[in-house]
């Protein structure tokens, strides 16, 4: 069964209403320090979850990891849950995620609720089934992909943020808008994101959330379209694993990176209008900065790539676009092209 991603409106009686179709006979909530403090707080009285375990597991994605998983693991077998217990994640895309495969693969596998509360989570990783944690240096290396039950996104949690987290999370909202339409892309690169508005941001990740779930439905296990989800990741995720070693970023910022290495790419690979390329280009220098990356560091961010999941045999494989909402899955590029990418990247 397809999951359901419902914009709560009301997320006491939503979440009482998604509790109530999970058969279930004991709950817990997965939160990380930072949720516990910000958002169990917030929701721990709820009725619905009066009887409800709580597991606390560090923040940042630095714990995304087999030792945190264990922990989880661990915990739900002290609080004695069984195949019919319930896992309601609670927090950012590390808490959904690592939840999301712990409750997969807890006694084979228990159902879960994910209630994301950034808006990278809200946009991106609570959504799509894809579960795991890092390992080897590698981000998501290790993981399955299997659908929350309900996906509740109650925009309420976005007052919670910082602006850093902001950011971060509409670097993916920026890649939905590439993907989808000019008229998206416009919409995103004309938001003032150093203020925002936050009654018109969630009116706008009401309209990304349903891009990637369009996306999604047509190909749950990305054996085609749902590539176009990985715009940006294949240098993002190279930065982001480049950065967990010297000073680590948020998810968001190294998409928003890899979008502009990705672009230049698609200017020179794909035909991707320049001017287009250089707009989103400035948007992203302007909000996000660059990261201090030297040619001594290549070699290093081509072997990252070189371990993608898109990849197949030695050839490093990459979405790109022919234009705003003309999707390119499955293009190759060389060592040479990505050298390139990452010349523009550092002096653009
Ligand atoms: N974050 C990309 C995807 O869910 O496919």
């Amino acid at each position: 069964m397809k999951q359901r991603v419902i914009i709560s409106k009301q997320l006491q009686t939503d979440l009482a209403e998604a509790i109530a179709e999970c058969e279930h006979d004991r709950i817990f909530v997965l939160v990380d320090e930072t949720t516990n403090k910000l958002c169990w707080t917030l929701v721990k009285d709820y009725l619905c979850l009066k009887d409800a375990q709580t597991i606390v597991i560090g923040a940042t994605d630095r714990r995304k990891n087999l030792d945190t998983l264990v922990h989880v693991w661990e915990s739900l077998q002290q609080g004695k849950a069984t195949r019919h217990s319930l896992l309601i994640n609670l927090g950012g895309g590390m808490v959904t995620d690592l939840g999301g495969f712990a409750a997969s693969t807890y006694k084979r596998g228990i159902n879960f609720i994910n209630v994301p509360t950034t808006l990278l989570a809200m946009v991106d990783a609570s959504v799509g089934g894809k579960t795991g944690i890092n390992f080897g240096g590698l981000k998501n290396e290790i993981g399955v992909f299997n659908d929350a039950e309900f996906v509740l996104l109650d925009t309420n949690w976005l007052r919670t943020l910082d602006e850093e987290n902001i950011r971060s999370g509409y670097a993916e909202m920026l890649k939905h808008g590439l993907i989808a339409d000019e008229t998206m892309w416009a919409e995103l690169i004309n938001f003032n994101i150093a203020q925002p508005n936050l009654h018109q941001l969630a009116f706008m990740l009401d309209k990304s959330v349903r891009i990637k779930e369009r996306i999604v439905d047509e190909d749950p296990h990305e054996k085609g379209i749902r590539k176009a989800l990985n715009l940006g990741h294949t240098f993002g995720h190279a930065f982001e694993s480049w950065a967990m070693k010297h000073h680590p970023i948020l998810h968001g910022y190294a998409v928003a990176f890899g979008l502009v290495a990705e672009l230049y790419l698609a200017t020179t690979q794909t035909d991707f209008p320049t001017e287009r390329m250089r707009q989103t280009v400035n948007f992203i220098r302007a909000y996000y900065g660059s990261l201090p990356i030297t040619c001594n560091d290549y070699p290093e961010l081509i072997e990252l790539m070189h371990h993608d999941k898109k990849n197949r045999g030695n050839e490093i494989n990459v979405t790109l676009l022919g234009g705003i909402g003309d999707i390119r899955i499955n293009q190759t590029i060389t060592e040479e092209d990505i050298k390139e990418a990452l010349d523009f990247f550092r002096e653009g």
